[in-house]
């Protein structure tokens, strides 16, 4: 192995030496332990990316409509059959869900792994992660199953995480059925493309995006327990959407019949500026572009309705066969890099908070994986039956917008 000066000189990072000149004996152990372990390949690659992202990263690429079908346009006889087909898979024992809750919720401004957030519906407030597994126990209930539930954690929230779910008794979900497991991490650069150091002198990382997932998986030994489990059908889902249907039988049915080996559920994008990534076909395979990166011009094109022409929304609502998330495993997804504020240790050793963005900090997506298939199938549902996401403090998609649209869901149904 290359002695740690030398690496840090082939990739022009000396300025950790400074650190290192200043960092007690623990420190600079540790931190010459992470140098060493640094991947500067991949590290020099995404360096790269941060120049590439926007609208370029777009315009490379031939971007077509994608097709869906509207689960309120089919006919009842269409309807049922595709449901019957979900609930065989749903209860047959074939069939898992997995909730992604490795983010930071930097937007809610809540201290805490986001699942945790306690959301005060009626008739009595429940945490994020409380209403998944109520609604997973339902299912179960239902088919006489317990549906394997795996959890994706980060670094950072994994200790927190798990601890919760013992303090709360798994919120009565069998135990032996849970699995948590964590996704990587990435270092941040500056807009130099030069490491950053913590308060603790490290190397400063950040969580490295829900597409870890595939990879984290495979890794963690997930996929195994799958395929020892006899799971052929996999949910995966956000941790931040109350309304998020985890087993929806007709999209399962719909995926299925299709002969697709991906299924995803849509909802209409509301407004041109909504946050959210849009369907498209990217070199004629299925895919999302990521808000951040859809350019204005194309999230105003509207199609002869009026309707706007990338306006199918991605709720993170997805489905795959154990085969697909094998595949997608195998392989390298694409970084995405955010410009984003990141306080660090300067060379002196004291602690600078920034105001503006000062690092690049970089993230694979979870729908690039889409792209190794042919097809996908997309089922239109409802925004106010579908999706009720907690994302801002205040505002549009806050605690108090998911409250009503939850109370409200709950009181038609009864
Ligand atoms: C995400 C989607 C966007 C979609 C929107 C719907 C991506 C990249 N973007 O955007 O297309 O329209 O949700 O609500 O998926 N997570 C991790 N690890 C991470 C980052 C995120 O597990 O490193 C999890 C979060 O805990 C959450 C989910 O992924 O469950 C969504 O993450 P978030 O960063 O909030 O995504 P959005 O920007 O809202």
């Amino acid at each position: 192995m290359k002695d740690y000066k030398a690496l840090l000189k082939e990739n022009s990072q000396e300025h950790l030496l400074k650190y290192i000149d200043i960092a007690n004996d623990e420190q600079k152990e540790e931190l010459i332990n992470e140098i060493e372990n640094i991947d500067f390949e991949q590290l020099n690659r995404l360096y790269k990316t941060s120049k590439t992202v926007g609208d370029g990263a777009i315009d490379a690429c031939l971007i077509e409509h994608v097709k869906f079908v509207d689960e309120y346009s089919l006919s009842d006889e269409k309807y049922n059959e595709l449901k019957t087909i979900g609930e065989n898979v749903i209860k047959s024992g074939h069939y898992a869900v997995a909730t992604m809750a490795g983010g930071q919720g930097t937007r809610l401004g809540f201290n805490g792994p986001k699942g945790t957030f306690l959301l005060n519906i009626a008739p009595k407030a429940k945490y994020l992660f409380e209403i998944i597994a109520d609604n997973l126990k339902e299912v179960n209930k239902k088919f006489g199953i317990t549906l394997p539930w795996y959890i994706m954690t980060s670094t950072e929230n994994n200790d927190s995480t798990v601890e919760f779910f013992k303090e709360h008794n798994y919120f009565e979900y069998p135990k032996k059925d849970i699995k948590f497991f964590k996704q990587g991490d990435l270092p941040l650069l500056d807009e130099n493309g030069k490491l950053m150091i913590n308060k603790k002198f490290e190397i400063r990382e950040a969580a490295d995006g829900n597409g870890s997932i595939y990879s984290s998986m495979k890794k963690a030994g997930i996929l195994d327990d799958m395929k020892d489990r006899g799971v052929e059908w996999i949910f995966i889902g956000s941790v931040d959407n109350v309304l998020l249907n985890m087993c929806d039988p007709v999209l399962v049915g719909l995926t299925v019949s299709d002969g697709n080996e991906i299924g995803s559920k849509s909802i209409v994008k509301n407004d041109p500026k909504e946050r959210v990534g849009v369907f498209c076909k990217k070199n004629g395979n299925p895919g999302v572009i990521e808000y951040s990166e859809l350019p204005e011009a194309m999230a105003e094109e509207r199609d002869e309705n009026g309707e706007l022409l990338y306006g199918e929304a991605h709720i993170m609502c997805n489905l795959y066969s154990l085969g697909a998330l094998e595949k997608i495993a195998g392989k390298n997804l694409a970084y995405h890099s955010a410009h984003k504020k990141a306080n660090y240790l300067d060379f002196n050793g004291n602690y600078i908070t920034v105001d503006e963005p000062n690092a690049y900090k970089y993230e694979a997506f979870i729908f690039d994986g889409f792209e190794f298939f042919d097809n996908i199938s997309v089922l239109r549902g409802k925004r106010e039956i579908d999706f009720a996401p907690i994302k801002n403090a205040e505002g549009d998609n806050s605690p108090a917008t998911a409250i009503e649209l939850y109370n409200s869901f709950k009181n038609n149904v009864k």
